[in-house]
């Protein structure tokens, strides 16, 4: 028999960075040791009793138990518009500009295959989200990497992008608040933003995914900028606002020819959202607004105490904006973000995410994620504070 071979596609796909420290993490637990995991983006808080029995209601409708062959329920396309308008106050024709998503990674990662042919380029920050990398990969488009720098507030600089690259450039992926830099986007950076991709017609996957988890300062939907309707596409989540990460469901907003070419992949690629689950979205949109208050309550508090202890331990750069991640520079005696992350394993019992698995310039930082208790921060905290780490 002829031997298997994966695509050149497949080939390009970065390997996975944390082999090793699931390894040692699986290792460990397996011997019965008791880790505190502050590196996954999955909240520990769970959907609201009323939520889940709309969706247990929902199920037994035969209706929504078939193929969803549609661009998604129309009440749920509505209640997405509503939602849009109550919160950005942003007009959207829920027929054209609307289309619910199976996540928001969905529609992200097929976005490219509508609008980017292969090898034109597609600008990605670093550090950023995984997907995108892996979505242009797929895509067979080139990679034009924007540094996210402390010294710029984790904005990437428009002005340093080549003008070879503006002329050739077809999207650009954005992503306010930013995961994993915490970081928001100011109104003037949005609208130099627009500004430039119109002016270079660079589409814009605007990802604002965690549009609801911020602290002081409301989150901007792109949206919102003059102009932005002729070149963007906005995705949301209900994983982080409604902490429905398993039942992945999301959305895209925007431009109706951008809608247009994603459900034009989409439906050749997925058969639409399980109804329930779009019936149990449409629900926690209309009303659990509570639920969300609560939510960003719940983080602010875990993020309080968090960053706290870390300053009280001598942690000097620490980032905590928005999400629910904390960002943070290295202890200076450590040369790498995966060194730092096998010894908080080994040594600390404490599961976080090195920074460098978010892109070259993730480098020299770590990420912890605020999706366990209080009780579990504090333990952290204090397996934290010891000699090693306070010798940094
Ligand atoms: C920045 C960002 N965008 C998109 C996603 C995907 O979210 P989902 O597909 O669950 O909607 C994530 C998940 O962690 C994320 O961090």
């Amino acid at each position: 028999m002829k031997k298997i071979k994966i695509s050149s596609r497949l080939k390009k796909l970065p390997p996975y960075l944390f082999a090793e420290i699931d390894r040692e993490k699986h290792y460990l637990e397996k011997r019965g040791v008791s880790l505190i995991d502050l590196s996954i983006g999955d909240p520990d808080i769970t959907v609201s009793k009323r939520a889940i029995d709309i969706l247990y209601k929902s199920a037994k409708i035969k209706e929504n138990q078939k193929y969803a062959l549609d661009k998604g329920k129309l009440n749920l396309r509505r209640a997405i518009r509503r939602w849009i308008n109550k919160r950005f106050r942003v007009q959207l024709d829920e027929e054209k500009e609307v289309l619910p998503l199976i996540g928001s990674k969905e529609g992200l990662v097929h976005f490219p295959l509508g609008f980017v042919n292969k090898d034109e380029y597609i600008i990605i920050p670093s550090p950023s989200y995984p997907g995108y990398r892996g979505a242009a990969i797929l895509a067979e488009a080139k990679i034009y990497e924007v540094e996210l720098r402390e010294e710029n507030q984790f904005l990437p600089d428009l002005d340093k992008i080549p003008l070879t690259i503006r002329n050739k450039a077809k999207m650009i992926y954005v992503n306010y608040p930013n995961n994993p830099t915490t970081a928001l986007a100011p109104k003037q950076f949005l609208e130099k933003l627009v500004k430039f991709c119109v002016k270079y017609g660079i589409i814009i996957a605007y990802d604002n995914a965690y549009s609801e988890i911020y602290f002081d300062q409301r989150p901007l939907s792109i949206l919102e900028i003059k102009g932005a309707k002729e070149i963007a596409l906005e995705f949301h989540s209900f994983s982080k606002t409604f902490c429905m990460t398993g039942f992945r469901i999301g959305w895209a907003c925007g431009n109706k020819k951008l809608v247009e070419g994603l459900l034009k992949v989409k439906t050749n690629i997925d058969s639409g959202i399980f109804g329930a689950i779009q019936e149990c979205a449409r629900f926690c949109l209309e009303k659990e607004g509570n639920f969300v208050r609560d939510l960003r309550k719940i983080i602010r508090e875990r993020r309080d105490l968090f960053v706290e202890g870390l300053r009280e331990n001598n942690w000097r750069k620490v980032y905590a904006d928005a999400t629910f991640y904390v960002w943070a520079k290295l202890p200076k005696r450590f040369k790498s973000s995966i060194e730092f992350t096998k010894y908080l394993l080994k040594e600390r019992r404490i599961v976080a995410t090195p920074g460098v698995g978010f892109g070259k310039c993730g480098e020299g930082f770590i990420r912890f994620s605020l999706t366990v208790d209080k009780q579990k921060l504090i333990k952290a905290l204090a397996l934290l504070k010891n000699r090693l780490i306070l010798t940094i």
